[in-house]
């Protein structure tokens, strides 16, 4: 098997100016649901597979007090982006082409650089929401994936975290890396918290909504370094954000499998800052890092803003580690609305063709109706009774 590191020779080039985003495959908001049609499905996404636990499952393993009472040491405050970004573009993001997946998923981008995005401040913070008693009390969780993950806190219990994911700032910046608008999936997942303690659950480290396809290791090599299964996401893409000081960490890279087979590494985030990923449609795993008190990360998931675009979300990795009636509640009203703009979109075009003076395509009107029928239909494998 080889093993190699990406670097930025393999990379797009990636100036920390940030009208130098990649824009060829970026699409603005207020264009895309004027030009943009529905992305063909003519290929089956990628499966994946879940957890093996059955339900929502509470850690047994405690954290430390004093990890929970040195985060709630810091007085809260509301997010304030001046005070609170950092915002320094990835030296450089590797494409879809890079890794020889080109043409897959929904963006060019498979994945950037550590970039840095929060500062020491917006950490502290965020840290203080994640360990307060409200959050601990009702959004602990654990799986066959991960021993320690919080997740599920909504608006209410964590407004901070919640209203910094969905700053414009923030959405731009993640979605000029991707190379489309994005916005966060649902408010379940704005920001699911991984956490290691001395190095003890290093397979903690990147469990977030993780699904694995049951590869789980293809070799000594791999055996050795891997903290977690090959998997892919569940959402289209994760940002995943460091809130541990990695001072001393070594490891803790990205590792994706390519379209060859070949395994590359992304350097891994350092404190404030993240990294954008497509791990929908990238097989990738999280590696062991050592040296470390605590390793604490955040996953954001997210879909694309434009509702025309292709959508293959799936719960699989996410339903046992979830409140379900939220969780379904939240998926369904997200469902609900893009299909819901999509229909009044297609019904728009359609009228526009008849004030032109031209009929309807057939065709293409058979296209979009089946696309909606699937959309349908993957709403129904998701919403497990
Ligand atoms: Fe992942």
């Amino acid at each position: 098997m080889t093993t190699s590191v990406l670097t930025a020779t393999h990379a797009t080039a990636f100036a920390p100016i940030s009208n130098q985003f990649p824009t060829s495959t970026a699409t603005s908001t207020a264009t895309a649901t004027a030009t943009s049609s529905a992305t063909p499905t003519s290929t089956a996404p990628p499966s994946i597979v879940g957890p093996k636990i059955k339900g929502p499952t509470r850690p047994t393993k405690q954290l430390p007090q004093s990890l929970i009472d040195e985060a709630r040491r810091h007085e809260r405050v509301p997010f304030d982006p001046e005070k609170h970004l950092d915002i320094v573009a990835p030296k450089s993001i590797f494409t879809m082409k890079d890794i020889g997946l080109e043409g897959q998923g929904i963006s060019a981008t498979a994945a950037s650089e550590p970039f840095s995005l929060f500062t020491p401040e917006a950490v502290n913070q965020m840290r203080a929401e994640i360990f307060s008693q409200p959050v601990l009390d009702s959004c602990q969780y654990a799986s066959d994936f991960a021993k320690n993950m919080i997740r599920g806190f909504g608006p209410r219990l964590a407004p901070f975290i919640f209203d910094a994911w969905n700053s414009p700032e923030v959405l731009q910046t993640v979605s000029k890396i991707a190379g489309i608008d994005l916005v966060p999936a649902i408010d379940f997942d704005v920001g699911h918290i991984n956490i290691s303690i001395d190095d003890v659950t290093a397979e903690v480290v990147s469990a977030h909504q993780h699904t694995t396809n049951g590869k789980q290791g293809r070799g000594d090599e791999e055996d050795d370094i891997s903290a977690f299964a090959w998997h892919r996401d569940s959402y289209p893409f994760v940002c995943v954000t460091m809130l541990s000081d990695c001072t001393g960490m070594v490891g803790g890279e990205t590792a994706l499998r390519t379209g060859t087979g070949e395994i590359m590494k992304v350097r891994g985030p350092a404190m404030g800052t993240a990294v954008v990923m497509q791990g929908r449609y990238i097989e990738h795993q999280a590696l062991k890092a050592l040296g470390g008190r605590e390793r604490i990360s955040m996953v954001t998931s997210f879909r694309p803003r434009d509702p025309m675009m292709r959508d293959e979300t799936v719960l699989t990795g996410v339903r046992a580690i979830s409140t379900l009636p939220e969780l379904y509640l939240q998926y369904t009203q997200y469902r609900l609305e893009v299909l819901e703009e999509r229909l009044r979109l297609q019904g728009r075009r359609v009228r526009q063709r008849e004030m032109s003076g031209r009929g309807l395509d057939v065709a293409e009107t058979r296209k979009f109706v089946q696309e909606q029928k699937e959309f349908l239909e993957a709403m129904l494998l998701e919403l497990v009774e």
